[in-house]
């Protein structure tokens, strides 16, 4: 299976008004600074290409946060905006304070447009501020495609191609609609992973919750050999198996989904490692006292805050086997620096491995393992993704309404 949507390199770009799709939902601290311009920075190349091969106009459309249809300026993407020119630094990037519908008078934009030069990028409001996008609105995509006078529509935004909404579906309808480098370089690698693996493929899953990946879960017991388990989803599978977890974080109701797991585990015959030895504190604090323990030896007052050495250890020899890797979720509550030592082994096994493909799934991990790399430059990994909820959609083969719509090749 290959990326089977054409593209910004299969369509003619030059002299045209390109509407692009890109995911610019940032994280923001209360002082309205943005503290990760990850995404934004991974939009680059895509705005590259297409002025590089000579689109009239760029004009850029996002979200930024569930402002639920209101306008809300503590989530407009003006600061975004703002970042956008510092990494295009000889580009005209221009904020409109304008989105169709709600804000700002449509003629007075279309005076500012036809007024920027050619070769300009242009940044409409936040998109949720209309409450027709989360709707999948096909008057509001109409209403974007009219009044910047877009030819053509580039889906760049690969963290919101599970979403149903008007500039992820609707308007596949009304323009056009190709995939951005970006798409096409996350989906590529994902595809690749899940459905043309070199092997062996191993996973390695954290975090806190075993419902909120089950259908991942059982996708990658069906296309892998090895599953690592961290994180507080770890615990949920050592009570299963009999094992005291004393008064960490567990998941309850968790049986049958277990039952499952075990189960493909022996048809499929998967090696399924879970922590031997485990990290514990009396508190979660900064300065808490940390012991490492066996897992048979987890005290009623226990805490479990990261895997053990040991268990460290034998992930990173599976690490060292593996041709394909993908991880999502963190295995020890890196928040703190004293507990976050199993991610690190666990990184740095992947970052220093330089052969197969390497994926670090989103959000935590990917936030993680970028930390590191800034002062670790040998570290280095085939994709770390942009995206959250998208990247477990994909693998459990759940629809993303995003992709579906853009012109088949
Ligand atoms: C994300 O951050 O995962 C995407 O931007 C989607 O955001 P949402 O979960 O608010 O739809």
């Amino acid at each position: 299976m290959g990326f089977n949507k054409k593209t910004v390199e299969d369509v003619e770009v030059h002299g045209k008004v390109v509407l692009l799709r890109t995911d610019y939902n940032v994280p923001i601290d209360a002082a309205g600074r943005i503290t990760d311009a990850f995404r934004v920075t991974r939009s680059v190349p895509t705005i590259q290409y297409l002025l590089s091969h000579g689109a009239q106009k760029v004009v850029i459309v996002s979200h930024l946060g569930r402002p639920e249809g209101r306008i809300n300026s503590r989530l407009s993407l003006a600061p975004v905006a703002a970042v956008l020119k510092n990494e295009l630094p000889s580009v005209n990037v221009v904020f409109a304070n304008f989105l169709p519908g709600v804000m700002g008078d449509g003629s007075e934009f279309l005076a500012n447009m036809t007024a920027t030069p050619v070769g300009s990028v242009v940044m409409l409001e936040n998109l949720r501020f209309n409450p027709g996008e989360e709707q999948n609105s096909e008057e509001f995509a109409r209403s974007l495609v009219q009044v910047t006078g877009a030819d053509i529509f580039v889906q760049d935004g690969f963290a919101v191609l599970h979403r149903e909404s008007a500039t992820t579906n609707a308007i596949t309808r009304l323009l056009p609609s190709v995939a951005g480098l970006l798409v096409i370089r996350e989906v590529s690698a994902l595809q690749q992973a899940i459905y043309n693996p070199v092997r062996p493929f191993l996973s390695i899953n954290g975090g806190a919750k075993i419902s909120d990946k089950i259908g991942v879960l059982e996708k990658l017991m069906e296309v892998s050999e090895g599953m690592l388990i961290g994180g507080a989803m770890a615990n949920t599978f050592l009570q299963y198996s009999g094992l005291n977890v004393g008064a960490s974080k567990v998941e309850l109701g968790q049986g049958a989904t277990l039952n499952a797991i075990y189960a493909a585990k022996t048809a499929r015959n998967v090696q399924l490692l879970v922590p031997k030895d485990v990290a514990v504190v009396r508190e979660i604090a900064p300065n808490a006292k940390v012991d490492i323990k066996s897992v048979s030896a987890v005290g009623s007052h226990d805490i479990i805050v990261d895997i053990g050495p040991r268990t460290a250890e034998l992930f990173t020899s599976m690490i060292h086997e593996a041709n394909t890797i993908f991880w999502n979720g963190t295995l020890g509550i890196t928040e703190y620096a004293q507990f976050s030592s199993g991610s690190r082994a666990v990184a740095e096994a992947i970052g220093y491995k330089r052969n197969g493909l390497t994926i670090i799934g989103g959000g935590d991990t990917a936030g993680f393992v970028r930390s590191l790399m800034l002062s670790n430059r040998n570290l280095d990994y085939s994709l770390i993704s942009t995206g959250g909820g998208v990247t477990l959609d994909f693998i459990a083969s759940k629809p993303l309404p995003g992709l579906a719509g853009l012109q088949d090749r």
